[in-house]
């Protein structure tokens, strides 16, 4: 599960970490417009300690995360890393020029060692620990991790032969296998030299998957590990958490696998049915919940439904509404809501509510590249 991974077993080599959670987030605008994306919460934890968890139980402490326009933001939500046991370095980019330019600015902060580079946007459902320390007793050059996905123009797609990578492409438009990169990536040294070898590609980034693609044709070992596939596995073991769907699967993923927790009060008229978490100091009463579904701390629920696979952050207001299938984030506010609102993320401090004067009227004030879908 990808909550609490439990610490790697075997003696790993010496790994650092490298976090990328730069980039423009512009497939989960309005949200990232003042927030970066890898801090929406997924079943109310900020994506972004997932990967740090992650890291850490595979026996990495040392971590860089590399930041862009949110950096304040990632630093303060992060720390020094102690509370993950781990320390991390934060290392700037002035703009979101690639993957490998990512890695171009760590440099100084990875010497020669090897390193994890984990996308702060992806999810990996059952860790890394295997993967580290196949990469460990393997030493390839490169090891890359392969997931089977049903659109792979939207991922860098790998070409496999006799269970060689041969070739990889960024987002081809006619993909040539459905076999998508996904956003974790062990690497030596070597790579430096390959990224100091190509050019930005044409969308204007110095792209990993190019740097891998020049590690293979200069005789570099690259090795794939495909990971279990989406289609075989009851939910999907990786996620891409760039656009709202996949945000949204990835709290279905991480909902299904937490153990239910009562911390909060429960008043009077409350039906809880399956796994729900309430946490400490949320209060509910007059509603019912039907799991997987986390309510956060000092948020209130009443005259409410809460139905499956919604995650509520903290200090929100439920009241009089209906909501399912969303994540709400902190200090919002969802009243007299006529109907059930569904399948939507919504920001902080929102005030989603009817007024009791006429005319009955529509009021928004909505930001730049915002959804509403009325119905
Ligand atoms: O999720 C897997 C996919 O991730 C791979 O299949 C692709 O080959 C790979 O290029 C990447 O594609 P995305 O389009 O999803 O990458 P995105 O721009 O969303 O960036 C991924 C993470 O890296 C995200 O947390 C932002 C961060 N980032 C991105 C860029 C371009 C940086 O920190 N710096 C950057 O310059």
């Amino acid at each position: 599960m990808v909550a609490a991974f439990s610490r790697a077993t075997c003696t790993i080599a010496r790994v650092k970490g490298l976090i990328l959670s730069g980039g423009k987030g512009t497939r989960l605008r309005p949200i990232t417009h003042t927030s970066a994306k890898q801090l929406v919460p997924i079943a109310n934890k900020p994506i972004l300690f997932y990967a740090v968890e992650a890291i850490v139980a595979a026996g990495i402490d040392e971590i860089g995360i590399i930041t862009g326009d949110t950096g304040a933001e990632v630093e303060a939500a992060v720390g020094d890393g102690s509370r993950f046991g781990a320390r991390i370095t934060y290392i700037p980019q002035d703009a979101p020029r690639g993957l490998a330019h990512a890695v171009l600015c760590a440099r100084h902060f990875l010497g020669d060692e090897s390193f994890v580079m984990y996308l702060g946007d992806n999810l990996i459902r059952h860790g890394i620990i295997p993967i580290v320390e196949t990469f460990s007793q393997v030493q390839p050059d490169a090891l890359i991790l392969l997931a089977r996905v049903p659109e792979p123009q939207h991922f860098g797609v790998a070409e496999l032969s006799e269970g060689k990578v041969v070739r990889l492409v960024e987002k081809p438009a006619q993909p040539t296998s459905d076999l998508a990169l996904v956003g974790v990536y062990l690497f030596n040294h070597t790579v430096f030299d390959a990224i100091d070898a190509i050019d930005y590609s044409p969308r204007g980034e110095l792209e990993i998957t190019d740097a891998i693609q020049k590690m293979i044709d200069t005789g570099r070992r690259v090795e794939p590990h495909l990971i279990v596939e989406p289609h075989q596995a009851l939910v999907a073991t990786w996620k891409d958490t760039g656009r709202l769907e996949d945000m949204l699967e990835a709290n279905r993923i991480v909902l299904d696998d937490l153990a239910p927790r009562m911390e909060g009060t429960i008043g009077e008229g409350v039906r809880l049915h399956g796994k729900v978490i309430v946490e400490r100091g949320a209060q509910l009463s007059n509603c019912t919940v039907r799991g997987p579904a986390i309510i956060g701390e000092n948020t209130v629920v009443d005259d409410a439904y809460i139905g499956p696979y919604t995650s509520i952050y903290y200090g929100c207001t439920l009241r009089n509404a209906e909501l399912e299938h969303s994540i709400v984030l902190e200090n919002s506010v969802i009243e007299n809501v006529e109907g059930k609102i569904e399948s939507s993320l919504i920001g902080k401090e929102c005030l989603i509510g009817r007024s009791p004067l006429r005319p009955r009227a529509y009021k928004l004030m909505v930001g730049d590249h915002s959804r509403v879908e009325l119905r």
